[in-house]
């Protein structure tokens, strides 16, 4: 027994040492808004968790206790290894300082729960991480468009190695970030690790779902790693003199196609978003906006596969009508510009954006610039539209 004993005590630091809780991905930014955003990061156990928020200052984090938002679910902090903290009640255009915290849960039965410890963001010998909200009186606003890298890594970093904290406000990626989503880890492996160590800690990024992200086991559980402002892949945000209009054409092939094995309720799926894009096309805020972006991985045009016809047939009528500045596309892996009113059927110009080059937007209240950038970081082309 006494033997016994020694061992467990010799062995207790290694124990101990083992479960250590730590922070495996994330911070990111998601659901940016002139008053709320939410801070998504996982850990390698389970965990309570919570967000300490700091105004922008020069004085210490430590100098004060600060507020804390946790995450909770109707009443209850949660407990889990996805964390999603969603911060209300903030000023528009403003710069916050915040800190994340995992208290480890090693177990839970009736009342009685013991914590372990807590891993957390550093802020002792590093600056704490910061975010901006978004202001629609803003007089110009910059942001970068990504798609079809399908899990390469390093053209990421090719594109948005840049200092994406100065010189721009927010990153769109327009669909086929992977090519499959068996697991849920391929989020993170595919692109999210890398997009959070070049920005998304700090500058918010937006996800357009594409064809190759509604396919795989853990397909369904995307949403629950990029929340949006109504819980769907379609949404719309504003920031600065633009609305942003995000679309989801759902898959490319009819839904009876062998390679979906039954699953799939596309056709269904894109009436769903006619109608909400026909009561978002009549919105005063949406038609009042200086610019309206529409952002959508499939083009409407281009192809005569199904899920092409389909969405032109259910989203273009509503849209035309909408008085759309530009609509951006991925998809095909090849750059297509398309003024408005060349193609039958769409009123509006449609920018489809190779897979090897990338999109660096800014637009003021006059004018939107797109300038079109390759992998050397050498622009390619560019458009400019000015404002109606
Ligand atoms: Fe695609």
């Amino acid at each position: 027994m006494k033997q016994r004993m020694t061992l467990i005590t010799l062995l207790l630091p290694a124990l101990l040492m083992a479960q250590q809780i730590e922070i495996v991905n994330g911070p990111y930014l998601q659901n940016m808004s002139e008053n709320e955003t939410t801070i998504v990061w996982t850990t390698n156990s389970d965990a309570v968790s919570w967000v300490e928020l700091a105004p922008e200052g020069e004085d210490s984090f430590y100098a004060k206790e600060r507020e804390r938002f946790y995450e909770s679910s109707h009443g209850n902090k949660a407990i889990g290894r996805l964390h999603r903290v969603t911060i209300g009640n903030l000023e528009p255009g403003t710069t916050y300082r915040y800190r994340i915290f995992s208290k480890e849960v090693l177990s839970y039965e009736g009342h009685r729960i013991m914590y372990g410890n807590i891993a957390s963001t550093n802020v002792y010998n590093k600056q704490p991480l910061t975010f901006t909200t978004f202001d629609r009186n803003r007089e110009r606003i910059a942001f970068k468009v990504v798609n079809d890298i399908h899990g390469k890594n390093d053209n990421l970093s090719s594109m948005l190695g840049g200092d994406i904290k100065k010189n721009s406000d927010l990153v769109i990626f327009n669909g086929d970030m992977i090519s499959m989503l068996n697991d849920e880890r391929q989020i993170f492996t595919g692109f999210m690790d890398r997009a959070t160590e070049l920005f998304a800690s700090e500058v918010p990024v937006f996800l357009a779902r594409g064809n190759h992200e509604s396919r795989g086991k853990a397909s369904s559980q995307l949403i629950d790693y990029f929340p949006t402002n109504n819980g769907q892949f379609y949404y719309a945000f504003r920031h600065g003199p633009v609305h942003f209009m995000i679309l989801d054409g759902g898959e490319d092939k009819p839904d009876s196609d062998i390679e979906y094995s039954g699953l799939s309720l596309f056709d269904d799926y894109r009436s769903e978003v006619k109608r909400w894009i026909e009561k978002q096309a009549a919105d005063p805020d949406f038609l009042s906006a200086p610019f309206r972006v529409v952002v959508m991985h499939i083009p409407p045009t281009g192809s005569t596969w199904h899920g092409t016809l389909d969405l032109a047939d259910k989203y273009l009528p509503a849209l035309n009508g909408a008085r759309i500045d530009i609509m951006l596309c991925g998809h095909t892996h090849n750059y297509l510009y398309t003024p408005g009113g060349e193609v039958p059927g769409i009123s509006f110009p449609v920018l489809i954006n190779d897979d090897e080059t990338w999109l660096d937007i800014e637009t003021t209240q006059e004018k939107m610039t797109i300038d079109i950038m390759d992998l050397s970081g050498k622009r390619v082309t560019s458009h400019t539209i000015d404002r109606r």
